[in-house]
């Protein structure tokens, strides 16, 4: 029996509204599927059983946040990377570790913010997700930036950056502006994967943290 999208969620236990959004890419209107769930247990459940986007079958686990939901600080990262996909939690690598010595240096402990990522399974190799995983994913970010509904989204890196607004700018010209998604703050910083080969570039990362620390207070 052939089955409509709707009816496989349905299959899989899944209730939520499915309706369409239309979004502007390279200056053409695109139909995306927006995906709208009423709370967090129902995505979370979504995202462990299903293969959104291919990678979750080559995948050890499903990646999808750490920290706490009730936090006024979501923190968007790439995709899990070879630490996170054994441990089934985002940033516990080395690129954790500089992360929560950089919410540190301002004061803010990581058990404190809820951590997540664009793309929910690491891609084969550490390689880049391609734009095809990433447009699979994002309906499903956004549905997780709406529930979670933090004060201010500190986006780390060029992927996470340009996934959120929509555009090919790079990470180095948007940070420092005043970006807003969704009627939500955003602080824009570089991916501490990169700070790790780019030391020289920690203290920018530092002034972003304050901007971070400054929107909380
Ligand atoms: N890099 C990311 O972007 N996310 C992680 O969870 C780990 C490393």
């Amino acid at each position: 029996m052939m089955r409509t999208i709707s009816q496989w969620y349905k299959h899989f236990g899944v209730d939520h509204i499915f309706y369409d959004i239309k979004i502007q890419q390279n200056g053409k209107d695109r139909e995306i599927s927006k995906i709208d769930f009423d709370s967090l247990e129902k995505l979370r459940d979504f995202i462990m059983k299903i293969d959104i986007c291919g990678l979750k079958k080559i995948a050890r686990n499903t990646v999808f946040s750490d920290g706490d939901p009730s936090s006024e600080i979501m923190i968007i990262g790439e995709a899990p990377g070879e630490d996170e996909d054994i441990q089934g939690k985002p940033f516990v690598g080395q690129s954790g570790q500089l992360l929560n010595n950089m919410l540190r240096s301002v004061g803010i402990d990581r058990k404190n913010v809820y951590v997540s990522n664009i793309i929910f399974w690491r891609p084969p190799g550490n390689r880049n997700p391609s734009s095809e995983e990433i447009a699979k994913c994002m309906p499903y970010v956004k549905c997780h930036i709406k529930l979670i509904n933090p004060k201010v989204i500190l986006l780390l890196g060029g992927v996470a950056a340009k996934s959120i607004f929509n555009t090919n700018d790079s990470v180095t010209s948007m940070r420092g502006k005043n970006m807003e998604y969704e009627g939500i703050k955003t602080v824009i910083t570089f991916h501490p994967a990169y700070l790790l080969r780019s030391p020289e570039q920690k203290t920018l990362a530092f002034l972003d943290m304050i901007k971070l620390k400054k929107i909380i207070l």
